[in-house]
């Protein structure tokens, strides 16, 4: 079964936008090995729109690579990729034109669907822009899934329609692997809160073989590319990385993992935030306060395991506690939790009851627990 755990990988949307090309792609794809991403899990390296001429080959009805972008061809690019250990992923739209105005699927979905199993396809990422209004998503989504499982090879379906049209409800019927929930992120920490507020009631739309994408990861990105805008600072990039693996979500890359720092690179392969990500039951989050700014995030992952999120959103900083009966552990049960902070490696030892915490503005504390006595 495709994405048995959340997909992870990188796609080149958030900094590149049209601005890709055939040596990006080799230079990528270098570089998440060099640097340790595909060792961490990052397997996908995911084109994302831009990648095709303008039109349609006339007498072929295919569409075309740009030539100018990818001179060597889309096959020569995959097979580089495949050189490298890593699965090679490209994008499309379930409308007429994609939403940067290339050529779309719609009526050409099972054409399409063997073109990219010719280039050697792994994932593709399907958009919603410019779609005949008399057909509805399930149908448009419906048919590209059927195309993929004819066209001969195995290859991850991305949906991307933004949680238009109740998407939570159809999304499995069509056989996406993964869809996104949101609309287009942005680099910085208001783009990124909004996000991560709007799925909290959808944390359980998210399963093994279909996970709930939030977007591209921003981390790293530091204003720069393509969604640059004002950029995030460490803190903000921290607390991301944390609700992406806390919502069980793809984690896509989005920042130039060529120019990544020591930093950036030690959050993104942070062991036991990939664990809490991976984790092979895949048990949605849930809140154990409501509070606007000030959010208390639980995970129960397999093995006895616990995750549990302080996550500060606010501007100022905040007090906060989690009583261990909200997570299911009644204090007369004698049980506790063994804490080991996500980031400090130290454990705070068996806690029991409650425990109580300050977190500053725009930051987080991220615990991987047992239950213990
Ligand atoms: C939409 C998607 C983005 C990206 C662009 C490309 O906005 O949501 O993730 O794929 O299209 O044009």
């Amino acid at each position: 079964m495709l994405s048995r755990t959340p997909p992870m990988g990188f796609n080149t949307w958030n900094t590149f936008g049209e601005n890709i090309s055939d040596q990006v792609i080799r230079e990528t794809a270098d570089a998440m090995v060099e640097k340790g991403l595909k060792d961490a899990g990052y397997e996908y390296l995911v084109i994302d729109d831009c990648w095709s001429k303008r039109e349609r080959d006339p007498e072929t009805g295919k569409i075309v690579p740009d030539e100018i972008k990818f001179p060597y061809g889309m096959k020569s690019v995959s097979d580089y990729v495949h050189s490298k250990g890593l699965k090679f992923g490209m994008y499309s739209c379930a409308g007429t034109r994609t939403c940067a105005d290339y050529p779309g699927s719609f009526d050409h979905e099972f054409l399409d669907a063997e073109t990219f199993a010719e280039y050697g396809v792994d994932f593709l990422k399907y958009d919603y822009c410019n779609r005949p209004h008399h057909y509805y998503g399930d149908l448009l989504y419906r048919k590209m899934g059927m195309a993929l499982k004819a066209c001969g090879r195995e290859i991850l379906f991305s949906a991307c329609n933004w949680g238009c049209d109740d998407v939570h409800n159809w999304i499995r019927s069509t056989g996406a692997h993964m869809y996104r929930s949101t609309g287009d992120i942005i680099d910085n920490f208001k783009s990124m809160k909004d996000i991560a507020i709007s799925q909290i009631d959808n944390l359980a739309y998210s399963a093994p073989g279909c996970f709930n994408d939030i977007d591209m990861l921003t981390i790293g990105m530091y204003g720069k590319g393509n969604v640059g805008s004002t950029g995030s600072t460490d803190t903000d990039y921290k607390t991301e990385f944390v609700i992406w693996c806390m919502y069980s979500a793809p984690l896509m890359l989005g920042g130039d993992i060529r120019t990544f720092s020591e930093d950036t690179l030690r959050l993104v392969t942070n062991k036991d935030l990939i664990r809490i990500n991976q984790d092979i039951e895949g048990r949605p989050a849930f809140e154990t306060r409501k509070d606007d700014n000030m959010k208390v995030f639980v995970k129960h992952l397999s093995d006895n395991e616990i995750a549990v999120a302080f996550v500060n959103f606010d501007e100022r900083e905040r007090g906060v506690d989690l009583y261990f009966e909200d997570a299911g552990i009644p204090a007369a049960s004698g049980y506790g939790l063994k804490m080991k902070d996500v980031f400090t490696g130290e454990s705070l030892g068996v806690k029991k009851e409650y425990l109580k915490r300050t977190i500053k503005p725009h930051d987080c504390e991220c615990y991987l627990c047992t239950l213990s006595k």
